[in-house]
């Protein structure tokens, strides 16, 4: 299979071919959504919160990213690997931003990094672009801006918000960016901001006129307990399976069916 790269991407947009994204954090995950199409894996700061259990994704680290980003690269062969940028690693200063982008592809192997912000996340996407790693933008509900946003809300849906989107849209893809995440806005903002740019948009709750979709890979496979927003679909559940296989381990061991003579030496 061909190596995804960010020109597959522009290219797949021209023609109508929808962009497939899901977070992924660990090995055999990346293994298994590499082998069945995926076309961008993104090492999400949510790994924070779906992994490490945070209550949000500000306390996740370089090193905490760099580790799952390390285990995603060697489980994938052909889709493009996305790490995300911490919380505090690109907003102090164009020079730490840089910095830290560089690890993000010298230590954890990754092949672009996404940042969150829009107007004002212009210079450092620029700074970041020009030093030749390639940026995702990540614009709408942001959320390392939580607390500024008072909750994980539907963003862009008054008249100034929605303008303030457009201009966010507009200056990633100025500065540089070769695709941007649109995360929970209203459908037809999506689909105007889609139409507008010439790079790619992928959505997560922002409605099907994205040029691509994605979703955490938890969620996605019902591994998420009772977290369960409006935009995921669940396409299994697996917590029931795992849940009925560790019972029948527990019975088995308990009543010393487990190991038989099959299993043993
Ligand atoms: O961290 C993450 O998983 C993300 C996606 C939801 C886009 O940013």
């Amino acid at each position: 299979m061909k190596k995804v790269t960010i020109l597959d991407l522009k290219k797949m947009k021209a023609e109508g071919d929808k962009i497939t994204m899901l977070t992924a954090y660990d090995y055999p995950t990346s293994r298994i959504l590499d082998t069945s199409g995926i076309e961008i894996l993104l090492v999400g700061d949510s790994v924070g919160s779906v992994m490490a259990g945070y209550q949000n994704t500000l306390p996740v680290t370089m090193e905490e990213i760099i580790y799952h980003c390390q285990a995603v690269a060697r489980g994938r062969t052909r889709a493009l690997l996305v790490a995300d940028m911490p919380f505090m690693s690109y907003q102090v200063s164009i020079e730490e931003a840089k910095k830290n982008a560089g690890r993000m592809l010298k230590e954890g192997l990754a092949e672009a990094v996404k940042i969150e912000g829009g107007v004002n996340m212009e210079e450092v996407i620029e700074a970041i672009c020009d030093i030749d790693i390639p940026v995702m933008a990540h614009i709408g509900l942001t959320p390392q801006s939580i607390h500024r946003m008072g909750g994980y809300k539907v963003q862009g849906q008054a008249e100034k918000e929605r303008d303030k989107l457009l201009q966010d849209a507009l200056a990633v893809e100025r500065a540089g960016a070769f695709a941007v995440v649109l995360e929970v806005i209203p459908s037809y903002l999506a689909k105007e901001i889609s139409s507008q740019l010439s790079i790619p948009t992928i959505g997560i709750g922002a409605g099907p006129d994205c040029d691509g979709q994605v979703l955490v890979i938890n969620d996605l496979l019902g591994l998420s307990g009772e977290f369960r927003p409006k935009f995921v679909k669940r396409f299994a559940a697996l917590e029931p399976l795992i849940s009925e296989a560790v019972k029948r381990y527990v019975t088995e061991v308990k009543e010393s069916k487990f190991p038989d003579a099959e299993h043993s030496f």
